[in-house]
């Protein structure tokens, strides 16, 4: 429970209220005491004076007894002495401490106005103030003012004691401090501490229940973000690692299957053959799922260099079309290009041209022939176009969001007639991603396909450096 982050502030708190109230009760200590003292001392002199006074107008035996009695009722002493110190009366019993103040003043210079002669409160019984008799200018007698210190004492005693109670209020205080701090901020920091542990231990699916919107509260937050993606990405490695296998199970199940028929002795030459195509044609599937498998492996890992350089898509257009139109004859398929001379791109030539011949080729394999596939460009001040669109079999709706998710397929059975690996249109994402750009696919089933990738503009090709 009390772990150190608790402990430490508990501490720190401790000492600060400590520290402050030190200085509080050393500033109040002082000032009280020293006021209360002050108080004492004046009215015990303004006693001692009035007496001295009312003796000054007669400084006979009828007054010195009146003095005397007034001052026995009362809760001070007062002893009255002539000019050199010898006890003319006295209101009660004479303490040797009493004795001693006047044994220690000294009578001839003494301020016509009183003064005090004993102020040391804490260690006498009394404190004393002397108030001078004079008489037409000549020194007469002393009256001399004793209190007791007990009720400063008490007093004192007093107020000690009421700082200590505040004192062990502050400790009580702290330990609770700590007791809240502990729970407030440290215990979710341990709850947060095991979750992330349990994470590294493999346990994706943490729970962390701390129900504040503080900066904690955000922290935990952020951990369990942290952990529902681990998780996702886990799950989405499992499958695609099963997708995997069953993508390279079932062409070498093929390839197994047909050589061993074409291997019989019965096998006539022509079937031979016709079975060795079929082996030729899945090793390439094969190969051509590895490469994409490789390709896509070099893109997470960040290790694939996009080397940009203004690119004029009018140019591009063409040459990507000399490669398809082949394919595309052989099915039938009309190809146009639609792109103004100066619309350039600054992008990487080898890896737009590598996206393009995927989403050509995707139109291609998917539309029957006698239909056309238009590969056009557009641009505004920043951005460039491109769309690629065919009046295919389209893609069903419930497929369109998955569409470039790795080894998605629509057609789930693996037919040879498309011989796809579902890798084309997700190698597409990445490379026009990693271009700062972005894909998307538009479809109607049965109108055909819309793919539009949109990328950063590069100056017109006249005033661009790399000259396209
Ligand atoms: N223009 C299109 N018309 C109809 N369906 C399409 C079109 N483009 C893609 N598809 C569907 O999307 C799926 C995924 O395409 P993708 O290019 O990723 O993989 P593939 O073409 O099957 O294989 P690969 O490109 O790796 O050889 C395809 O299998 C196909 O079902
Ligand atoms: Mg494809």
């Amino acid at each position: 429970m009390l772990n150190r982050l608790a402990l430490k502030i508990g501490l720190l708190f401790f000492v600060f209220i400590i520290i402050i109230e030190t200085l509080l009760f050393l500033t109040l200590y002082f000032t009280f005491v020293n006021e209360r003292l002050d108080d004492v001392m004046t009215n015990l002199l303004a006693r001692g004076n009035t007496h001295s006074e009312v003796l000054e107008d007669s400084f006979d035996a009828a007054t010195l007894n009146h003095v005397t009695l007034m001052e026995s009722a009362s809760d001070f002493i007062v002893i009255i002495t002539d000019a050199a110190g010898n006890e003319l009366a006295n209101s009660d019993f004479v303490e040797p401490e009493m004795r001693e103040v006047l044994a220690h003043t000294n009578f001839e210079q003494t301020p016509q106005t009183g003064g005090i002669v004993e102020d040391r409160w804490n260690e006498r019984q009394f404190i004393a103030t002397d108030s001078p008799i004079m008489i037409n200018g000549t020194h007469r007698g002393h009256v001399f003012m004793f209190a007791e210190t007990n009720h400063i004492k008490q007093m004192v005693s007093h107020l000690r004691n009421q700082f200590l109670v505040v004192g062990l209020i502050a400790v009580g205080l702290t330990v609770i401090t700590i007791f809240l701090l502990s729970r407030l901020i440290t215990m979710p920091l341990i709850r947060m501490k095991q979750a992330t542990e349990q994470i590294s231990k493999g346990n994706n699916q943490v729970k962390l229940n701390i129900d504040r919107n503080d900066e904690l509260g955000e922290l935990a937050n952020a951990i369990t973000t942290l952990s529902n993606d681990l998780d996702r990405l886990k799950n989405e490695r499992n499958e695609f690692l099963s997708s995997i296998s069953h993508e390279l199970r079932t062409p070498l199940t093929y390839i197994k299957g047909y050589a061993d028929i074409a291997s019989r002795p019965n096998a006539s030459d022509e079937e031979k053959k016709e079975y060795m195509a079929i082996i030729r044609e899945e090793t390439a599937n094969l190969t051509g799922l590895i490469r994409h498998l490789f390709e896509l492996a070099q893109m997470d890992h960040n290790r694939f260099v996009i080397e940009k350089e203004y690119v004029s898509l009018d140019m591009l257009f063409r040459s990507v079309a000399d490669l398809v139109r082949p394919a595309f004859e052989e099915k039938q398929i009309s190809l146009s290009i639609l792109a103004e001379p100066d619309t350039t791109a600054f992008v990487d030539r080898e890896r737009i041209q590598q996206v393009l011949l995927n989403v050509l080729d995707n139109a291609r394999k998917h539309s029957p022939k006698g239909t056309c596939v238009t590969l056009a460009a557009a641009h505004d001040e920043k951005k460039v176009v491109i769309t690629i669109s065919d009046e295919g079999e389209g893609i069903p709706e419930e497929d369109v969001p998955f569409i470039f998710e790795r080894l998605y397929r629509v057609d789930k059975s693996r037919s040879r007639e498309y011989g796809g690996s579902g890798l084309g249109l997700a190698i597409a994402k990445e490379i026009v991603e990693s271009h700062g750009g972005s894909i998307k696919l538009q479809s109607e089933r049965t109108k055909g396909t819309i793919v539009r990738i949109e990328l950063e503009r590069g100056n017109s090709l006249a005033e661009s450096p790399a000259g396209g």
